[in-house]
């Protein structure tokens, strides 16, 4: 048994097979469309709802500080994301990876972990999305019941899960679903969307920061630190670190470009470019926005669900015209969080498939639309009913959980591969590797340090579950050969 628990898949028969072309998928992306996939994953939920809780009640106007170390500790893992994708253009991503490098039971492990981030991302998204929704339909007049637009459990640390009385979050369901009905029809539709969205996102963020400026009062900014209150994590250089734990799920999505290296033209060339200028681009965008937004509004007003609409509101009526157009840029911006999520999940599943970890019948592409459709059909109504179900803060925590963990298996695999495979063609090279890969997952294992007890104990819950699917199943049926 610990033969197969530990056999890898050889780095030669990875590449032969990326370049056979015979997996059935398309290759139809550009530079171009990653970086926007990438930009489209990443700004969503967390710019647009959790900046400004963060900085009321941890970091103040140094939630910019913040940003700069999470996105800081992001670079690590994207340096080494964009070697291996570069190197193992595979659409297995972190999967793939860890199987060419830490073994089969080490690539499960990750793959099934992956699912916390895309699949129950996309959930997470969806949920933020519906309330987006709800609240500009609202402004129009238009009350969506609270019982077709709500969670039906919800849950604090104090008092556990209870019933909200409400039967299902109807429209986290909907976006779900339109999601996965363009990602069936084709990866090249869904990225023609996805850079009409992002141009969306962008444009209405680029209006925020130009017009908010003009309003900045810098005394909001005084004092940039606030003093710590007494409390580790309120205010002052611990507030800072805990508001960077919080964001960093605004970073999440940049490492989904990875699973999209077998429908991209030329994959070494191009995945550095969509993962670390997707990061890029977001991290300068996100401190602006962070600046803008605490110098407009006084940091303590900021604990709302919709901060950016309210530092415009606040700002007097001459800000006023553009609320609407944040709304429009928030929804369209979570939109294409979900849309990306979940291209993501069903190519990870897909590598799996073919690796016979899962049942090769599911890694079928679509005879017209060369997509892998039983999957995406599959992740999409799994994603659908969690996002159904379930609140936000819970599936929030498990999503940053999860993907910190693919991180810092992905920086250890990048590691392994530079020892164990020296002279192997690397199209990207990360500077640095030795400090890059270990403060890479030295810091991701700090932030999911930081995370609170209930969320490791459903970490534990779920991987424990994959270990039993991968115990009586994968470890029997799987072959390097696919
Ligand atoms: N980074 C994505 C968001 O903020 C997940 O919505």
């Amino acid at each position: 048994m610990a033969r197969r628990i530990f056999v890898r898949k050889p780095l030669s028969l990875i590449q032969a097979q990326a370049d056979q072309g015979e997996h059935g998928l398309q290759r139809s992306l550009d530079g171009m469309n990653l970086l926007l996939l990438g930009i489209g994953g990443i700004i969503g939920a967390g710019i647009f709802v959790l900046t400004g809780q963060a900085a009321a009640q941890y970091a103040g106007p140094a939630i910019a500080i913040s940003f700069i170390v999470s996105g800081i500790a992001c670079t690590f893992a994207a340096l080494c994301y964009a070697e291996l994708a570069a190197m193992i253009p595979i659409s297995g991503s972190a999967y793939t990876y860890a199987y060419a490098t830490l073994g089969q039971l080490m690539a499960w492990i990750i793959g099934w972990d992956l699912v916390l981030e895309y699949l129950f991302g996309a959930s997470t998204v969806a949920v933020g999305w519906s309330g987006y929704v709800s609240s500009f339909l609202r402004d129009f007049g238009l009350e969506i019941p609270a019982a077709l637009s709500q969670a039906p459990f919800s849950h604090s640390s104090t008092d556990g899960w209870s019933a909200t009385g409400a039967i299902i979050n109807l429209p986290a369901m909907i976006i779900v679903g339109l999601c996965t009905a363009l990602l069936y029809v084709g990866i090249r539709e869904s990225a023609k969307l996805n850079n009409i969205i992002v141009v969306v996102k962008l444009t209405v963020l680029g209006l925020f920061l130009v017009f908010g400026a003009m309003h900045v009062i810098p005394e909001n900014w005084s004092p940039f630190i606030p003093e710590n209150t007494g409390t580790v994590g309120h205010f002052g250089v611990s507030g800072i670190l805990r508001g960077a734990g919080v964001i960093f799920f605004a970073y999440i999505g940049f490492d989904s470009v990875s699973a999209l290296a077998q429908e991209t033209k030329n994959p070494q060339r191009d995945m550095p470019i969509g993962i670390i200028g997707s990061l890029c681009a977001c991290t300068v965008l996100y401190i602006l926005v962070s600046l803008v937004l605490t110098g407009v509004v006084k940091y303590d007003q900021l604990n709302v669900a919709d901060p950016i609409a309210v530092a415009v509101n606040q700002a007097g009526d001459g800000l006023r015209w553009l609320r609407p157009f944040i709304k429009v840029g928030a929804i369209a911006g979570l939109s294409s969080v979900v849309l990306v999520l979940l291209m993501a999940q069903p190519r990870i599943l897909f590598s799996m498939a073919r690796d016979r970890l899962l049942p090769p019948g599911m890694a079928a592409v679509h005879p017209r639309y060369k997509t892998p459709h039983i999957l995406t059909l599959g992740t999409g109504a799994l994603s659908a009913l969690i996002a159904g179900l379930f609140p936000i803060g819970v599936l929030g925590e498990l999503v940053s959980i999860g993907t910190l963990l693919a991180f810092v298996i992905v920086c250890l695999g990048v590691l392994v591969l530079r020892l164990k495979e020296p002279a192997a063609h690397r199209p990207f090279k990360a500077p640095y590797i030795y400090p890059v890969a270990i403060l890479g997952a030295l810091s991701a294992l700090l932030q999911m340090a930081m995370l609170p007890g209930e969320t490791w104990l459903r970490l534990i819950v779920w991987m424990g579950l994959g270990l039993a699917i991968y115990f009586s199943y994968g470890i029997r049926k799987a072959s390097v050969h696919g």
